[in-house]
């Protein structure tokens, strides 16, 4: 939507265009006053307009005449009661499209004293809000435009570079913060809109080179003969079948000192650049989308960028991510095939389309017997189940340890990434065993397909090691242009987890 957006200081700064905020009552703040004086009661005309009603996102506009002729933009921000830091996320997209309608290349928001008042917000989260949501409408890719887009003209519509400002020391902390959390997402949100057919395998190695270059990060790629040396039977059997060959991507963050005192933060990414379904093959349209089945190790991958650039935690953080396409051929595995894993678990494959699964054992296993892991956390678009399920509100998440959940609260919280947990239990273990090898890749009774997928996965995962599974089929890209997202992918999980490795 904007060609950059860059948080500038507010002081001197003579935006064209102010921003205050009303809640439902209508109440003008003391800056909203000062801004009504000098506007020759520009602002308090605008309010008492009908169609400034004060609802969350509602735009009415003041014209300031004068010498430096300023737009004053007055956004709702809903009930007083239940307004949130989140709302402000939804506020400032609102404001951001209206922005990219008007093509101003400044904005200044002045809501110190307005929420102040309101007692909901800390000015520091609320500044993040704002960037965040400015961030993440920001984005839109152009780069398969080509000579028939934009207005008849060559190549795509211009975009305007956006200055933001904000009022208030700490709210501008928050602005830049916000923004540069948003830019992490947005990295995610580059990958998974990328087609299958540029998108392959050893792409998505190259992009986690690349950023290991730009940030700090060290990268090392598993593929071909090591794959075999390591016995990474998931990745290498679903891989098979397609030219682009599977490999696992090996991200490190280390914290400066080498934070030796703390044992890392494993963070695991599904990441199949096509999902065919392989021989059990996605009928009717289901196939459409499945670029997008690379959408958990891109979210990993936006959560390390989040982590080189912006949290820089205190100890260091591996991200694994299973890059493999499944697809079809006469060397495709099939259904009936029993692979071995390296912890010795054997697996009875049911449908060739519950891959995920298969590549994350891979690196849940490698996660508990090489990193010596402080916690796991693992997201995937696992089940189209969870969809069914909770729709694109929340993600699925399983997690049996009390301590991890409530690091994941807190990240949601803050980040506005929202999960919904979804049970474990004994019985639905038992429905993953199988006649003639220890489990089933899926039980065909069609019975509770998330639950199947993390009972799976806990499989290989060792009972000590605190573990979490979000299922992100459901939230990862958006159908429609709503709140701070356009249609297409949401970045969902980039901010979640740079949240978690921020406390
Ligand atoms: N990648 C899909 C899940 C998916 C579905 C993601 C819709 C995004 C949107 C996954 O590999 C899959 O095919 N899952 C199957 C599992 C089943 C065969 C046990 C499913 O959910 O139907
Ligand atoms: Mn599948
Ligand atoms: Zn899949």
């Amino acid at each position: 939507m904007f060609e950059s957006i860059r948080p500038v200081p507010a002081s001197g700064h003579k935006s064209p265009v102010n921003v205050i905020g009303i809640f439902k009552d209508k109440k003008l703040d003391e800056a909203g006053k000062a801004l009504d004086k000098s506007s020759g009661g520009a602002v308090s005309a605008a309010i008492a307009r009908g169609e400034c009603t004060g609802e969350s996102g509602r735009i009415v506009e003041a014209h300031a005449p004068g010498k430096n002729d300023r737009r004053i933009i007055i956004v709702g921000l809903g009930k007083r009661e239940t307004f949130t830091v989140g709302t402000l996320r939804a506020v400032a997209a609102a404001v951001g499209r209206r922005l990219a309608v008007t093509r101003d290349a400044g904005v200044h928001f002045d809501l110190e004293g307005t929420l102040k008042a309101a007692k909901k917000a800390k000015p520091g989260a609320a500044g993040r809000a704002i960037g965040e949501g400015l961030g993440l409408l920001g984005w839109k890719s152009w780069r398969f435009k080509g000579t028939a887009a934009g207005n008849g003209e060559n190549g795509p519509p211009k975009r305007t570079s956006l200055t933001v400002s904000i009022a208030g020391v700490e709210f501008a902390q928050g602005l830049a913060r916000g923004l540069a959390l948003a830019a992490s997402a947005n990295r995610c949100r580059d990958l998974s809109e990328t087609p299958p057919n540029i998108a392959t395998t050893s792409w998505i190695a190259d992009q986690a080179r690349r950023l290991a270059r730009e940030t700090g990060l060290s990268c090392r790629v598993f593929e071909g003969k090591e794959l075999e040396k390591e016995r990474l039977v998931g990745l290498i059997n679903v891989g098979k079948a397609s030219e682009n060959k599977p490999c696992m991507v090996r991200l490190e963050y280390t914290p400066k000192g080498g934070g030796k005192k703390h044992k890392p933060v494993v963070l695991v990414g599904k990441t199949m650049t096509y999902d065919t379904g392989g021989l059990s093959l996605k009928i009717n349209n289901g196939m459409v989308g499945m670029k997008r089945d690379k959408d958990g190790g891109c979210a990993v991958f936006g959560a390390m960028h989040a982590i080189a650039t912006v949290v820089k935690p205190d100890r260091p953080v591996v991200a694994l991510l299973a890059v493999a396409e499944n697809s079809i051929s006469d060397e495709a595995y099939r259904p009936d095939d029993v692979l071995t894993y390296r912890n010795g678990v054997t697996v009875e494959i049911t449908n060739t389309d519950a891959e995920g699964r298969l590549v994350l054992a891979d690196a849940l296993i490698w996660a508990c017997e090489k990193e010596n892991p402080e916690y796991i956390v693992d997201l995937a678009t696992l089940t189209g189940g969870v969809v069914t399920a909770l729709g694109s509100t929340f993600a699925g998440m399983f997690c049996e340890d009390d301590r991890l959940r409530e690091r994941l609260d807190r990240a949601m919280q803050t980040s506005g990434e929202r999960w919904w947990r979804l049970p474990m239990d004994p019985e639905y273990r038992d429905m993953m065993k199988s006649p003639i090898a220890d489990i089933l890749n899926s039980n065909p009774n069609r019975k509770a397909h998330p639950i199947q997928g993390a009972a799976f996965l806990s499989y290989f995962v060792r009972p000590e090691i605190p573990w979490a599974h979000i299922d992100i089929a459901g939230v990862h890209a958006s159908d429609s242009d709503s709140g701070c997202f356009v249609k297409g992918p949401t970045g969902w999980g980039t901010r979640l987890l740079a949240d978690l490795l921020d406390q």
